[in-house]
């Protein structure tokens, strides 16, 4: 009652309402015309069904980038698989309302939530109907009914998730629907074989105790799941810091890192990366220049012209960060992002001289995000470039410095940003006209790194 007493209406914009209610109404619609199960079941059951799935969902543990990981899918499924009627429909949706409202979610997210599992189960429901031999288990064709149930389940979420999502304006169709589809592989694989399991067991001289019982190694490999990302966090966090005493060496470049990331993170999703790459991505933004921790003030902030030696020195920071990074093993991938965000297209950068798609395209990706950014934005040695200017070179470097593709994703994403008015993007597309970054020092265009000439 609390619960209700606090809800207030979020500021959704209105279409959003309008779909909550259109799904709700459409789910509500579908379960009272479901078939009823063909046996009877006992309200304790139901109840015990119901508590599972409320407890396995509010144990869902929150991974970055990645979502809510839980193990509902295989309770959900073989719910559906041991009671194939209206029932099960009804009981999980009320399970997922319950435990949205736990973890203290909006009612009417909650309430959406619910419609979600309803309409996902109602045609699981339909296959298992279709293809289910009766009653017990019958091995291999209820195998084959519960995973096509279960696929069809993910199937449906995705495309009413993203119907939310879509109206939020946040994505497009296309990147929704490929990092949905990314992200379904696992859980599927993972889950489907329990669920299985759940039925062949209610169908054993165990019973309910059986099912109930999977609660244990499921609470285990929660808390298991638990201490990696904490442990993933703590390594995460030694990074940051780093990364945060680089600011802290060089005042001009303070922010650079962190705005990076997030062009980065955003020009990766345009071109449709999966949700982890797209994470890696987003550390090698951050992380980038991490090897210039490694080199001496005298030769970052040096506003003469560099000699061959001292170019050579401070180029080694791409190297030296990646080799920072590279022990801790979750960044080892960004760690490579990191030692080749210097490599040109064509060819003519370093410290490979890689060309084309031999350069990770996380690497690819900074590159053009870097050179956006330090174009755009005041140093010691010059003004920021007008935003135009700036683009214009990007695309003049198309080809020779940077992907191409990189470049076209990158132009879309400043032009949703200054559509959506976000206020770096805006603030870079509105500096006015300055000194052209060919007359700065070559130590002020290695530490840029952001010229369509040849350094
Ligand atoms: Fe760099």
């Amino acid at each position: 009652m609390r619960l209700l007493a606090s809800w207030r209406p979020r500021p959704h914009p209105i279409p959003v309402w309008v779909y909550i209610a259109t799904v709700t109404g459409v789910a509500i619609v579908l379960t009272l015309n479901a078939p009823l199960a063909d046996q009877s079941i006992s309200v304790l059951e139901l109840l015990l069904f119901l508590i599972l799935a409320a407890v396995v969902e509010t144990m869902a543990v929150r991974v970055p980038n990645l979502g809510a990981v839980s193990a509902t899918l295989a309770v959900q499924v073989a719910t559906v698989g041991v009671i194939a009627g209206r029932e099960a429909v009804i009981v999980m949706a009320l399970a997922m309302v319950a435990a949205k409202l736990l973890r203290r979610q909006p009612v009417e997210i909650s309430v959406l939530n619910g419609a979600f599992a309803a309409i996902e189960l109602g045609a699981a429901l339909q296959v298992i109907r279709l293809l289910r031999v009766g009653q017990g288990f019958a091995y291999p064709e209820d195998l084959v009914a519960l995973f096509l149930a279960g696929g069809v389940k993910l199937v449906v979420n995705i495309f009413l998730v993203n119907g939310i999502i879509l109206l939020d304006g946040k994505t497009n169709l296309r990147t929704a629907l490929r990092s949905g589809l990314g992200s379904i592989l696992v859980p599927y694989v993972a889950l489907m074989p329990m669920a299985c399991l759940m039925v062949v067991i209610y169908y054993s001289p165990a019973r309910m105790i059986g099912i109930l019982l999977f609660l244990v190694p499921l609470l285990f490999a929660r808390y298991s799941f638990l201490a990696y990302l904490e442990l993933r966090q703590s390594h995460l966090e030694t990074v940051e810091a780093l990364a945060a005493a680089l600011d802290a060496k060089d005042s001009y470049s303070k922010g650079h890192s962190d705005r990076v990331a997030k062009l980065a993170k955003e020009t990766a999703e345009v071109m449709g990366l999966r949700a982890g790459k797209v994470e890696e991505i987003e550390y090698a933004g951050r992380l980038h220049d991490i090897g210039k921790i490694g080199v001496p003030d005298a030769l970052l902030n040096k506003p003469g012209p560099l000699t061959a030696e001292e170019l050579s020195r401070v180029r080694q920071h791409a190297t030296l960060g990646a080799d920072m990074i590279k022990p801790v093993s979750f960044l080892r991938n960004v760690a490579e992002i990191v030692r080749y965000h210097h490599e040109w297209y064509d060819g003519g950068g370093y410290p490979g001289g890689l060309r084309e798609e031999q350069i990770p395209i996380g690497a690819r990706i900074l590159a053009v995000c870097d050179a956006w950014d330090a174009m755009t934005t005041d140093r010691s040695y010059r003004r920021a470039l007008d935003p135009q200017e700036a683009l214009q070179r990007l695309r003049a470097g198309a080809g020779t410095q940077f992907d191409p593709r990189v470049v076209e994703a990158f132009t879309k994403v400043l032009a949703r940003r200054q559509a959506e008015g976000s206020s770096s993007s805006t603030a870079a597309l509105t500096v006015p006209p300055s000194s052209s970054l060919l007359s700065a020092s070559p130590a002020a265009v290695e530490q840029a790194a952001a010229t369509t000439e040849k350094k």
